[in-house]
């Protein structure tokens, strides 16, 4: 069918036509914006998932709904070895930018905070200092969010955004995705922040986002943590969610799908939001005419096979030393081996059990592990094991070797 009518956008983080089965998720985000704007108080929500499960689309749906009530709102993405200071800032100069009232004095206040506030990352360094800046027009406040200690400074600093944003009747919500990746510090000056400003009824949020040990990472730096946030797994779609997904943006361009069409779609995607955009594209183009017969989806699986061994599995893949490939390949075995049948090996396997396939002591994996582990291309969901976050992972390893 007509490729430039192609409705579906398989892509990290494009958003999708149709946001399929996430409406608990956004629901219970109204909750939280309506609760936190009365000064009730309420846990966060952090959103938890494998790769391509559709995180990122659902932060920026839970960031459009927190426009929708005019809330000043930022994003920013952590990244690993990047300290939080400067995202941060630039994500609540957005947030108070979309507040409006430029020209209070209030407002310049708090710019004046944040700009203090990324400043100190550079420490009495001018030359550093300037070579950077936040674009902040107004003149640096002193004495406020720039301590140096991280903690400290971000209580300041949210204090004085939520008094900005309760002085105008609204809130602010920051969102971070690939929350996993902040410092260790940060984390910990984060979740403490939270704490206090939930504490003084501020409405202000941190909504999360990030692979799924993502908790123990939380929890890790405070325990209190579980208190803070509701964590909400996302997960692949049900097979109701998965049809919906390619069946409403065919509506939109008057073509259908068969029932068979659809059943062949859920078996070969799993319900992963990326395989069903990844199949939905390459199926849409080869198919003949509407509705999309099983037929369709038979010829043009290679190419969305293809297609995703280069863009989704491949461009991971490539991101490993030959010794981190040895042990996703390892572990790629191990997990067939241990799996009942009926069950897809994507799940989780003993470090034990991957050391011993590549008759190694596990000691001498540990740079791998670890260097895997920073690099997102797997996670430890408990002591002792390990899995991919990449969902069909095993699955790719062992047919492409
Ligand atoms: N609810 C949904 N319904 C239909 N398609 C979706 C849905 N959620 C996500 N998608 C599609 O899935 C793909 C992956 O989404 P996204 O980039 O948000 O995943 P992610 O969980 O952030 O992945 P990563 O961990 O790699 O960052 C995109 O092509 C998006 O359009
Ligand atoms: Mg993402």
């Amino acid at each position: 069918m007509d490729p430039i009518r192609n409705p579906y956008a398989p892509g990290a983080g494009q958003r999708p036509p149709e946001l399929a089965g996430r409406d608990q998720e956004l629901g219970a985000f109204d909750v939280v914006l309506e609760r936190v704007s009365r000064g009730r108080p309420e846990r966060s929500l952090v959103l938890t998932g494998l790769r391509g499960v559709g995180k990122t689309v659902l932060l920026n749906a839970l960031r459009s709904a927190a426009v929708r009530r005019h809330w000043g709102t930022g994003k920013l993405e952590a990244r690993p070895d990047q300290a939080l200071r400067r995202p941060l800032s630039s994500a609540l100069h957005q947030a108070v930018r979309e507040l409006g009232h430029p020209q209070s004095d209030g407002v310049d206040h708090v710019l004046g905070v944040i700009k203090a506030f990324a400043h100190r990352e550079a420490g009495p360094d001018a030359k550093l200092r300037d070579r950077w800046n936040p674009g902040i027009e107004v003149p640096t406040t002193r004495g406020r969010a720039d301590s140096g200690d991280i903690e400290i400074d971000l209580v300041e600093l949210l204090t004085d955004v939520g008094g900005l944003a309760a002085d105008q009747g609204t809130g602010v919500a920051v969102f971070v995705d690939e929350m996993q990746d902040l410092g260790a510090d940060d984390v910990s000056a984060l979740c403490a922040a939270c704490h206090e400003i939930s504490q003084s009824g501020l409405p202000v949020i941190v909504v999360g986002a990030g692979l799924p040990h993502l908790p123990a990472v939380l929890s890790a730096s405070k325990s209190y943590s579980e208190r803070l946030f509701r964590y909400q797994r996302i997960d692949r779609l049900p097979r109701k969610a998965a049809d919906r997904a390619l069946t409403a943006p065919a509506e939109d361009e008057d073509a259908a799908w068969s029932p068979d069409a659809l059943a062949a779609m859920y078996a070969a995607t799993g319900g992963y939001p990326y395989f069903i955009q990844a199949y939905g594209k390459a199926v849409w183009d080869r198919a003949t005419g509407s509705p999309i017969t099983t037929a369709d989806v038979e010829v043009a699986a290679p190419e969305a096979e293809a297609e995703l061994a280069v863009g989704f599995f491949g461009s991971r893949y490539d991101r490993a030393t030959p010794g981190e490939r040895d042990y996703l390949r390892a572990m790629a075995d191990v997990a067939l081996e241990e799996t009942p049948v009926d069950v897809p090996p994507d799940d989780s396997v003993l470090t034990a059990d991957v050391a011993a396939s590549l008759g190694k002591k596990p000691q001498s994996l540990s740079p791998a592990r670890d260097s895997l582990l920073k690099k997102g291309l797997i996670y430890s969901a408990e002591r002792g094991r390990i899995a991919f976050t990449v969902p069909h992972f095993g699955r790719y390893l062992r047919e492409s070797s």
